[in-house]
């Protein structure tokens, strides 16, 4: 039994997650998995509500879930930096979820804007590290709104930190027996103390990894390899801030936020799996939001969970689903979100 945390979150957030749990409800029983929800009203209306974002008892509560399901968190009407900070941020750090696993796959009948490439050449994971670099909050400001203003935001980077992160992506180019290729992207000719921590700390562990060959890119060549030759990638490990730039990207030639899922991994304690993009304000409540991405959020939670066939499963219910699609993009799907739920479920 898997006791599973549910945070449906803003905007979008709950259409695509009840997409979601019908597929998990669908697989639990096709593979006699036994899963107990609870949900969780975290997001920018509770937030605008009591003005509480997350509380301590509610963190502790969380750490004893075997994983956490999430929506989307992202208000019109909460300024920005502080459900961030104030809930998924602090999920990640407080649950010490080092790695942002983002898959960049391309499915048959998805459409990538990269001319001529195909699914084949489309099929790599970015290992971007989730509790450090910019992303700590620290800084502050001197003479803040005066003409002699100073604002400072500090990049850490720790040997632990860096060199969990960099073995997990060595594990997993292992594991996918792929191309066995790792990249590392930073910025070594910039950032000369964080970065070459970065760049000592892969050459050193990739001495114990003599089966996967070793590559290295600059945070903006990258963003023109994925673009121009995206087949050159197999696995890429990253830090967070460029991380979350260059997974946009990624989630871009995959076919756009309707495909594009990830996991907030602490491989030994509570991991968060999510579609990666926002709240989608726009379309709140229409019924046409894609909702494949955060149905391949719960087939990585499947995987993580060690699920195997079920995971499996949802990635075929999805591929075939997709094949029935006529676009990625929200209210052009050709079926309403609960449709392609409902197609993705009858897969399984
Ligand atoms: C993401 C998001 C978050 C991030 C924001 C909402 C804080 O962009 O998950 O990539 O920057 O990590
Ligand atoms: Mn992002």
């Amino acid at each position: 039994m898997y006791r599973i945390a549910v945070i449906p979150g803003d905007g979008t957030g709950p259409e695509v997650v009840r997409e979601g749990l019908k597929v998990l409800g669908r697989a639990a029983e096709r593979f006699g998995i036994r899963f107990d929800f609870k949900q969780f009203d975290f997001g920018g209306a509770r937030y605008l509500r009591t003005g509480e974002t997350l509380s301590e008892a509610e963190l502790e509560e969380l750490k004893g879930f075997r994983a956490i399901y999430l929506g989307a968190i992202g208000h019109p009407e909460v300024k920005p930096g502080i459900l961030e900070p104030g809930i998924l941020l602090k999920l990640r750090f407080a649950l010490d979820q080092y790695i942002n696993l983002r898959p960049v796959k391309l499915y048959p009948n998805v459409e990538t804007p990269l001319a001529g490439k195909k699914p084949q050449d489309i099929d790599f994971v970015i290992v971007r590290e989730n509790t450090e670099d910019l992303y700590i909050g620290a800084g502050g400001f001197l003479k803040k709104g005066t003409p002699d203003e100073v604002a400072v935001q500090e990049l850490i980077a720790t040997r632990k930190g860096v060199e969990r992160c960099i073995r997990y992506a060595f594990e997993l180019a292992r594991r996918r027996d792929k191309a066995r290729k790792l990249t590392l992207c930073a910025k070594t000719n910039v950032l000369t103390y964080a970065h070459d921590l970065w760049m000592r700390t892969f050459t050193e562990v990739a001495r114990e990894y003599p089966d996967i060959k070793t590559d290295y890119a600059h945070v903006d060549a990258i963003t023109m390899w994925m673009v121009k030759n995206p087949e050159w990638f197999d696995v890429i490990v990253t830090t967070n801030m460029f991380g979350d730039i260059i997974t946009d990207l990624g989630a871009m030639i995959q076919g756009g936020m309707g495909v594009a899922a990830g996991g907030n991994i602490n491989p030994q304690g509570v991991s968060m799996f999510e579609p990666i993009g926002g709240s989608a304000p726009k379309y709140t409540g229409k019924n046409v939001i894609n909702p494949i991405a955060a149905i391949m959020a719960t087939q990585m939670m499947l995987d993580f969970l060690a699920e195997e066939k079920a995971a499996a499963a949802v990635e075929a219910a999805v591929v075939k689903t997709l094949a029935r699609m006529k676009s990625m993009s929200a209210g052009q799907m050709g079926f309403s979100t609960s449709e392609v739920g409902d197609l993705v479920a009858a897969g399984i």
